[in-house]
């Protein structure tokens, strides 16, 4: 037990302080980008590190205190049990098995669908009420994956989907156009991977549509441009994954994002894997999950905005959508 500094004490009012907690199950790369984020942008009170790997969760849970000086106060807790989530606010899953550089993120199912069976049930029941936010890939089929196997509502089970895709979006526009990322809003639906579907109409800069504002500076985007930006868009991972084994930096703040908007009931729109059943014709009864730009508050997802799409980015999100459910369908749950 801690001594304690000689304080004299003063009647407070409530005795009670709600923290929030945050739990982050898998410590590779990905979970410990997350974990960092998390920290550093003061998202919660207690972060919660589960993995099944001892040694290795032992360095990170006492690496990150080392730097407690530099910090906001949180307190961090660890285990290879499940029970460390306890009343967990957001669990945030990320462990499984990554690509690896030949591979596609849907070769990862049958690996990663046996580890869900084991760390969803649990933490579901440590955390009754939690918001669930699926990283692991595939994460559209996960997410779906993690909705059955947790009995939570969908309104409470989530997929970081293709926020991180927006973003390399949005970037790749910035970078071309010589402006800041975050002036660009620009969508990316559908599954977070290959068949992702940039809506290109959505693109606006400053509050302008992106084409007319070419226009209106007397440039344009040429074809050659286009074709640059599709291709490094779905290529930009792989290019990453080739490079430096795994992708982590962009996925830890992609991740921050959300879990901000959720914990701090921002009322924000994000493009995450959400259950996409009856949106943009997409059968009733086909219970899958993809990103859709959906309104994150504290009680998870409020709503998803239907999107005015082109008929060709209508059709390659329910080919998307078949594609996964496909999938889904194979999973004996
Ligand atoms: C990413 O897109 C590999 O899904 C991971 O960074």
């Amino acid at each position: 037990v801690a001594d304690s500094l000689p304080l004299t004490p003063i009647s407070s009012g409530s005795p009670h302080h709600r923290l929030t907690k945050v739990s982050v199950i898998g410590a590779g790369k990905v979970g410990m980008a997350i974990a960092q984020t998390i920290l550093t942008q003061n998202l919660a009170d207690e972060i919660a590190l589960v993995s099944a790997h001892p040694n290795k969760l032992r360095g990170e849970a006492l690496d990150l205190p080392h730097a407690a000086a530099f910090l906001p106060r949180v307190h961090i807790v660890y285990g290879t049990d499940a029970a460390v989530t306890k009343n967990s606010d957001l669990v945030v899953i990320t462990a499984g098995a990554r690509q690896t550089p030949e591979e596609t993120r849907l070769n990862l199912l049958e690996r990663n669908v046996a580890l869900c069976r084991n760390i969803v049930p649990p933490v579901a029941e440590h955390s009754p009420d939690a918001l669930l936010l699926v990283v692991s890939n595939p994460v559209d089929v996960l997410t779906y994956v993690a909705w059955k196997l947790s009995g939570f509502p969908a309104s409470r089970v989530v997929g970081s989907g293709t926020n991180l895709d927006a973003s390399r979006f949005r970037f790749l526009i910035a970078e071309h156009l010589d402006v800041n990322a975050q002036d660009v809003q620009a969508y990316m639906i559908g599954e977070h991977g290959d068949s992702s579907v940039a809506v290109w109409s959505s693109i606006s800069v400053g509050g302008m549509p992106a084409f007319k504002w070419l226009r209106n500076s007397h440039r344009s985007f040429d074809e050659a441009a286009l074709d640059g930006i599709r291709h490094a868009m779905v290529g930009g991972a792989y290019e990453v994954i080739g490079l430096k084994g795994y992708t982590s930096w962009a996925i830890g703040y992609s991740v921050a994002s959300l879990a901000a908007s959720l914990l701090r009931d921002q009322h924000s729109v994000h493009p995450v894997s959400v259950l996409a059943a009856g949106f943009h014709d997409i059968s009733e009864d086909h219970e899958v999950f993809l990103s859709l730009p959906a309104l994150l508050c504290r009680r998870g997802v409020l709503g998803v905005a239907e999107m005015d799409l082109t008929e060709d980015e209508a059709a390659q999100l329910r080919s998307s959508a078949k594609t996964l459910w496909e999938k889904c369908q194979l999973l004996d749950l």
